[in-house]
Parts: C-alpha cells; sequence; structure tokens
C-alpha cells in the first residue's frame, strides 16, 4: 500500500530512497515493482540494508522518515531507533504488543520530540466515520455502553493461523494484531478511554489438537502442493505471493502457507471481553476467527437512544466444482451463495427514545478497508493540504495507538492471571 502510494499518487510530494527488511527476496520484489510503477524500464535498484543498519541506512540515505510494516513484536525498537537516529515514523497497527513496548514509546517521542503517525485505517472507512458523526452530535445522548461483535471468515480468519501471527510472542494474539482495529474505532467512536479489561479466551478450532479431537487425521505440513483442500494456501496459485514467500523462503526459512490445523499455535481463535472505560462507558466484545461470513455488527447504547452499525464484508465463503476456495460468490450468479439473507453491505440504523429507527445514509468508500485506505494515505502524505482540522479527528498519533493496543495487553494479562486487569498496573498511565 506504501510503495504503491509513494511511487503512484503521492510520487510528487514523496521518495522511496531505500528498503529495509531481514529477507533480500522481498526487497528484490518491492524493488521490481517500485521500478515499474516509476517507469524506469526495470528495478528501481534501491539500497538494500538489514534491520540491524537501521540506523546507518537513516544516514546514508538522508532519510526524511520510516514506515514501519515489520511484525507486530518488531515495531516498537524499530519506532524507538528511528526517532533516536532523528527521523519521524508511520507506523502500521498494532504499535506494539507489550506495556513495556509502550513505554518506550512513550518515553522516546517524549525525548525525541519526533513525530509518530498511527495508521488505524479503519476510522477512515465512511461507515465508521459516519458512526463517529452519529455519536459526535449527540443524536443518541452520552454512550452509556457498546456491544460489538466482529467474525472473521475462514478465508481472512485462516490466514492468521499459517503465519507469524500464529504465536502470541510475533503478534500478541488477535487480540493485540487484529482486535487493534477495534478497540481504537471504540475508543475514537466513544471519544473515551479503556480503564479495566475482563478476559475469556481459546483456542477452539484451528490448532493440531482441535482437529484431532474431530478426527481430521494426518494434515499436510503446509498447503502449496496440499491438492484440493480448502484450508490449503497454496503459494504456486498466485504469482504475488509465490515471488514474496515462496521464492524468498530459502533467504530466512519463512513459510506463508502453513497448515492451520498444524502444532505450534498458541493464538486463540474465539475470544471474549469485558471492557470498562474512563467514563463509566462498557464494552462486550466478542472476535470470532472461523466464521462462515466476515463482518461486524456494533451497538452503541446511549442515554437518548442506540445507534447500530451492521456491516457484511463477505456473505459466504463457497467451494467451487474443481474443490477451489470461491471468494466472490457473485462471480456464480445462480449459485447458492447469491443469497438475500446475508447481502454484502452496511447499515447504520439509530433509534431514539420514543422514535422510529432512522437509517442513516452511508457515504460510498473507494478502495481497500471500506474506502478507508485511500483517505489513510491523504493523511499521511499531505496533511499539510487540509483545510482545518478534521473535524472527525481520524489522523492517530502514539496515544491513540497505546490506548488500543493497551485493550489487548490488559485482556492477555488478564487470560493469564483470570482476574480483571486495570490500566495502572499495565504501568501505562497516564497515557491511558
Ligand atoms: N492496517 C492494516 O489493515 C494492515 C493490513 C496488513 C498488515 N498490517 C500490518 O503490517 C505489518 C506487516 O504485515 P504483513 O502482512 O505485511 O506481514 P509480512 O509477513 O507479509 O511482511 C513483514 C515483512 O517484515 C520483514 N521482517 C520480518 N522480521 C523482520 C525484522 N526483524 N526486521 C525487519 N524486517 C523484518 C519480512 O521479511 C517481511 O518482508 C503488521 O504489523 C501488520 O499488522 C496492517
Amino acid at each position: 500500500m506504501y510503495v504503491s502510494a509513494i511511487t503512484g499518487d503521492h510520487a510528487d510530494v514523496a521518495e522511496l530512497v531505500a528498503w529495509c527488511d531481514t529477507n533480500p527476496g522481498r526487497m528484490g520484489v518491492y524493488d521490481a515493482e517500485a521500478g515499474d510503477a516509476l517507469g524506469l524500464g526495470g528495478p528501481a535498484g534501491l539500497p538494500q540494508y538489514g534491520p540491524d543498519d537501521l540506523e546507518r541506512m537513516i544516514a546514508e540515505q538522508r532519510v526524511d522518515a520510516v514506515v514501519i510494516t515489520t511484525p507486530d513484536y518488531t515495531h516498537a525498537g524499530f519506532v524507538t531507533r528511528a526517532q533516536a537516529a532523528g527521523v519521524d515514523v508511520v507506523v502500521e497497527k498494532p504499535l506494539a504488543t507489550t506495556a513495556g513496548q509502550c513505554r518506550d514509546i512513550i518515553d522516546s517521542v517524549a525525548a525525541t520530540g519526533r513525530d509518530l503517525t498511527m495508521t488505524f485505517n479503519y476510522r477512515y472507512a465512511p461507515r465508521n466515520s459516519t458512526l463517529r458523526e452519529v455519536i459526535a452530535s449527540g443524536a443518541i445522548g452520552t454512550p452509556t455502553s457498546v456491544h460489538f461483535e466482529w467474525v472473521l471468515d475462514t478465508v481472512h480468519g485462516a490466514d492468521y493461523f499459517r503465519r507469524w501471527h500464529r504465536q502470541r510472542e510475533n503478534s500478541g494474539s488477535l487480540l493485540i494484531h487484529k482486535a487493534a482495529h477495534h478497540f481504537d474505532l471504540v475508543n475514537w467512536w466513544l471519544d473515551d478511554v479503556p480503564a479495566r479489561v475482563f478476559a475469556s479466551a481459546g483456542l477452539q478450532f484451528y490448532g493440531a489438537a482441535n482437529a484431532a479431537a474431530r478426527g481430521l487425521g494426518e494434515r499436510p505440513e503446509r498447503g502449496t502442493g496440499a491438492g484440493r483442500d480448502p484450508w490449503a494456501l497454496d503459494l504456486t496459485r498466485d504469482p504475488r505471493l509465490k515471488a514474496l514467500y515462496l521464492d524468498a523462503e530459502h533467504h530466512d526459512g519463512y513459510l506463508r502457507d502453513r497448515d492451520v490445523f498444524g502444532p505450534g499455535i498458541d493464538i486463540y481463535d474465539n475470544m471474549s471481553l469485558v471492557v470498562d472505560y474512563r467514563s463509566g462507558a462498557r464494552m462486550s466484545y466478542s472476535l470470532n476467527a472461523h466464521s462462515p461470513w466476515e463482518g461486524y455488527t456494533v451497538a452503541v447504547n446511549g442515554t437518548e437512544g442506540r445507534a447500530e452499525l451492521t456491516v457484511v464484508e463477505r456473505g459466504a465463503v463457497l467451494i467451487g466444482e474443481d474443490g477451489e476456495v470461491v471468494l466472490d460468490a457473485s462471480a456464480n450468479p445462480d449459485g447458492p451463495g447469491v443469497t438475500t439473507s446475508r447481502p454484502e453491505g452496511e447499515r447504520l440504523v439509530v433509534q431514539r427514545h420514543w422514535g422510529a429507527a432512522e437509517g442513516i445514509p452511508v457515504p460510498a468508500g473507494i478502495g481497500g478497508h471500506g474506502g478507508g485506505d485511500a483517505i489513510l494515505l491523504m493523511d499521511v502524505f499531505r496533511r499539510d493540504l487540509r483545510l482545518s482540522d478534521d473535524p472527525l479527528g481520524r489522523a492517530a498519533g502514539y496515544l491513540d495507538g497505546v490506548r488500543a493496543v493497551a485493550v489487548g495487553i490488559a485482556a492477555n494479562e488478564s487470560l493469564a492471571s483470570g482476574r480483571a486487569v486495570t490500566m495502572e498496573e499495565l504501568g501505562l498511565a497516564p497515557a491511558v
């Protein structure tokens, strides 16, 4: 997303100057893509550095800003090192995976005064922005509670169980990796700060033990070459995945296509939380990673009414006649996946006390993540073009990043201890 933005829509205000990654194969693929996008007739030929040489790269290439898109557990280290080397950072969610890493970032921002942009693209999806507008308008009064359910389907949800995300030490579990988006949305919708979290979670579907208990039998170690199996990802079927991962394996041994029913998974696939906010509002939250459809439902209760947002991102995941997963059910309009019972789309309804339910129109968005990505990139690369402050306050800073992951970090603590965990205990106050 950032490479195509810098070499495309935002090429007049941004320039790629170097790569920093553990894998030369992947740097080569992006270098070729960048050269292509810039019309160079070959690779861009930008210098490549390993992570130990971040500071050398910043000095030698006279870097202004670093965009951090590495695995989650590495974000904080790169943020603090880049800031100490004198540059601003743009960092993907989640900001960090532990309370200690959050404290390091808070200290680093205070010590260096460098900028940190968190790219919370979900905020920019028009449906999520519209819900923020509804709540901020006072239409439902003061928020008192939120009920938030997110379901990931057997394509998107399953994918986390194939990759580095499958281990808590890398991703902090989906409670941090994925739910950081969701917790940020709630913090922003309510304009509130989380205070206490109780969590219950388990690995109940994916993983070797669950597969054995369900009698799944012998499983392939990886999806590539596994044949017809809807749970398998065959990297040779997608030229980009093949180039980025299969062809780059010999550099670091990283497998992108491990079996979702294999050993070594320690993240959860069913998660439930109760979260209290500083204002006194509370949330019940649920995340499932093996749903037959994908999307979310959020309901916000207030002193004057209730707002409900329902989003169906993918209505069904079907298996075609060739045994392969069909992602776009509408490709076969006569097929069983095209049903009026779960149409893809979104519905925002506000109902005030003593009044009828009212549908609120959501403006159309263009591009990834419900139309959020394109607007987010404008904020990352051209925030100075804003005519005035964004009334929705969508651009996120490091404190927003801390407050979003703090819920997941507290949830992990709660799972370990079996009790509710406060933000003070995590040592994140006064930030959270
Ligand atoms: N905002 C969103 O919607 C969104 C979507 C996808 C990914 N992300 C975030 O982007 C990040 C990357 O995710 P991805 O799916 O692209 O993962 P990926 O595995 O495809 O890419 C990670 C890259 O980091 C490199 N890397 C691994 N360890 C490293 C290290 N120690 N130092 C330097 N480089 C290292 C890998 O070689 C790889 O090129 C994650 O933090 C993820 O949360 C955000």
